[in-house]
């Protein structure tokens, strides 16, 4: 879909899919950005949640640099001592994703390779990190795509009973990182990142109410049955991840993705396995969750 909507600050907006996702044109990340550029960013990453800016030839300096206008740029956190699997060694702001290994097979960046589940980055503490910036590097022949789910169109379509019913709930988030499947509700929290966070989450930049649940990371609801409470976020993944709800990023090199956090939910899909994948991304900081 190509819909151009509108031209402000001399960049150009067209949307991506009907319910997420806007392409960027008319901005050169490889140098400062004016102030009305920015604001004009601003207000459409606010309204589309993902933006594509396509054709950028950008150092890890320039993405940090425009990620900046967006928040503090996070550090990275290391695995919790107790975690069975370590994330890529080198703990910059900068983070490679890569499948890419040296020549003793250490792994030269973090979420390797393969599938990953619908997930939101850093659900799971108390401040989740709410802005991501992925930037492609080196991108497979095939599969390889990014996935993004719209968690405000997800919560405007949730059937009215259930939307009743989770009002005020919490939600218990993890992450293990020993784990690319759903996490066993057995495991010891002492061992993992979790945060209970409420179901729905107001969002800060546009005011929109998003269903902030997720298959990889969601354990479950507060206060209720463990069963009866695993059936309803069940319900609630296929709602998030029914295919008219997702927009699916095929990459080339020089795209820079820019989401947030708290309004969409981001997935992976597998590509063949003797072929080089490699990102670069960072985060900006965000506020705990009203
Ligand atoms: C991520 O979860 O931030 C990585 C997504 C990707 O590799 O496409």
């Amino acid at each position: 879909m190509a819909t151009r909507l509108k031209e402000p600050a001399g960049i150009s907006v067209t949307k991506l899919h009907p319910v997420i996702g806007a392409r960027i044109d008319g901005a050169d990340l490889s140098k400062p950005l004016d102030p009305a550029t920015v604001e004009a960013i601003r207000d459409a990453w606010h309204e589309h949640v993902v933006l594509l800016f396509r054709g950028q030839e950008i150092s890890g300096e320039d993405q940090l640099r425009f990620a900046a206008h967006f928040g503090t740029i996070a550090e990275r956190h290391k695995p919790k001592a107790g975690a069975t699997k370590v994330d890529t060694p080198d703990w910059t702001n900068l983070m490679p994703v890569s499948n890419k290994k040296d020549e003793n097979g250490k792994a030269l960046g973090g979420l390797g390779d393969g599938e990953m589940w619908f997930h939101t980055d850093k659900c799971y503490h108390e401040k989740p990190h709410r802005g991501s910036f992925l930037y492609g590097i080196d991108i497979p022949s095939e599969g390889g795509h990014t996935k993004f789910a719209s968690l405000y169109n997800a919560y405007d379509t949730m059937p009215a009973d259930l939307k009743a019913m989770l009002g005020g709930k919490r939600v218990m988030q993890g992450y293990d990182y020993a784990q690319d499947s759903r996490l066993n509700r057995d495991v010891n929290l002492d061992n993992i990142f979790h945060f209970s966070q409420p179901v729905y989450v107001t969002n800060p930049g546009s005011g929109r109410k998003a269903l902030y649940v997720s298959r990889l990371n969601s354990m479950w609801i507060e206060g209720m049955d463990r069963d009866e409470s695993e059936a309803i976020l069940q319900q609630l993944f296929d709602l998030i991840e029914a295919p008219s709800n997702y927009y699916e990023h095929v990459w080339e090199p020089g795209d820079l993705l820019m989401w947030d956090n708290l309004a969409c939910l981001h997935a992976r899909t597998d590509w063949p396995r003797h072929e080089d994948r490699e990102l670069r991304r960072c985060t900006t900081l965000g506020d705990a969750l009203g």
